[in-house]
């Protein structure tokens, strides 16, 4: 048997922060780090988290001989006027090194703080849609991500998503001038992340890794990050969800998504995130709970084109084992994440965190968010190439079988 890799072919980048902190008090070595880059720190957070933890980093800050400024008006999806207004506070104060606490909010609000200390322009300029992938030409100040979700796996990635208030969209940034410099995942952190958000963050990392996993880009280096990803997340985050308290789920969830992050920054995304922009937009729901909604459906239509791929995610959920073929296995790829979310009863905070509209009124907008979805350009990285009627049947699905209010998922 002989082994196969793209990179006997050709040249992959891989991105990564240059050192990750990882563990229980691993937030008190902020100081040291902010220190080795800088004398004044800009820390960026949202006002909840600064609530509970902004002591921690500032007292951290403060012990090393680090200056801070706070800008604690992060939004939970971060706008064009969060990243002006930290890179004012930024330059009057003179900053040099960057401090995030919290989680995708906030490291992206510092990177895009960042990405307008190096760089001239304002922010929308460095959008995909005008600069194109990699459009960052100026490395970043020093970034130091405090982590206290389990995640995104911002700290890991070189992308940057931020709202558009004036056009009600958000736009993406993609440069490896964006990754992280420091990150730092402290799991005594996360055990504040609510029950909801325990479940929207970990099933949004679960998403990270099978979509890597899957996607047409995926190659060996990000696979392995990816399967180890779904394994943490698989053991770990019914746990964190049922617990919160027990540090060694919500350590080992830590480094799940993280292992995410490094999997699609360095792969990609595919047909559920490409999906999952839209549906949000339209519930009014968070990113991770959107994902939730659309990842079962994805994975049944996807699994016939990546059947070994889609095998191992089946097995590793505890779906599927080796008495299944290959197929088989494929296909019970869905059940295992459908399991996994009706344990968290995903479907059940569509009550408090969205907006279901009527049947007549999702249809009426099914073609607009059809077309929203093959522009993000995710679907085109999915293993089974999606055509604009499939991705209509699929939004159609996902409203009968878990959005209206009598269906089988919610009933
Ligand atoms: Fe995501």
């Amino acid at each position: 048997m002989t082994y196969e890799t793209p990179l006997s072919r050709e040249t992959r980048t891989v991105v990564s922060p240059s050192s990750v902190v990882v563990g229980a008090g691993a937030v008190e070595q902020v100081g040291e780090y902010a220190a080795r880059h800088g004398t004044t720190a800009l820390l960026v957070a949202t006002e909840q988290i600064f609530e509970f933890h902004g002591d921690k980093v500032i007292d951290a800050l403060d012990t090393a001989g680090v200056e801070s400024v706070s800008y604690t008006d992060v939004r939970p999806d971060p706008t064009v006027e969060n990243i002006e207004s930290a890179y004012e506070l930024w330059k009057r104060h003179d900053c040099d090194v960057l401090v995030t606490l919290g989680g995708g909010s906030s490291i992206d609000t510092g990177k895009g703080v960042g990405i307008l200390a190096s760089n001239d322009g304002e922010i929308r300029d460095f959008g995909v849609d005008r600069a194109g992938y990699e459009g960052v030409p100026e490395p970043t100040p020093p970034l130091i991500a405090v982590n206290t979700t389990a995640g995104t796996g911002s700290e890991a990635t070189r992308s940057v998503v931020v709202s558009d208030e004036s056009t009600s969209t958000k736009f993406l940034i993609v440069s490896e001038n964006v990754v992280p410099d420091i990150a730092i995942e402290d799991p005594e952190l996360t055990v504040s992340l609510p029950r909801s958000h325990t479940a929207f963050t970990g099933i949004d990392a679960l998403t990270h890794a099978i979509e890597a996993y899957v996607s047409v880009n995926a190659y060996d280096i990000p696979d392995s990050s990816a399967e180890e990803a779904m394994e943490r997340i698989a053991r770990s985050l019914p746990v964190a969800w049922a617990n919160g308290d027990d540090l060694d789920a919500r350590a080992d969830m830590l480094v799940g998504q993280l292992q995410a992050g490094q999997a699609f920054t360095n792969s990609s995304v595919a047909l559920v995130h490409g999906l999952a922009r839209p549906l949000g937009a339209q519930l009014h729901v968070p990113h991770g709970l959107a994902n939730a909604l659309i990842l079962p459906y994805v994975a049944e239509f996807s699994a016939m084109a990546a059947p070994e791929k889609y095998a191992t995610v089946a097995r590793i959920l505890g779906a599927a084992d080796e008495s299944d073929t290959t197929r088989e296995a494929a296909d019970k790829a869905a059940e295992g994440i459908l399991r996994l979310c009706d344990d968290l009863d995903l479907t059940g905070y569509l009550d408090d965190f969205g907006e279901v509209p009527s049947r007549e009124r999702y249809l009426s907008v099914v073609d607009e968010m059809t077309q929203d979805a093959i522009d993000s350009g995710s679907p085109a990285n999915n293993p089974r190439k999606p055509t604009s009627d499939e991705i209509r049947d699929l939004y159609i699905d996902i409203y009968d079988d878990a959005l209206a209010p009598d269906s089988p998922r919610r009933s």
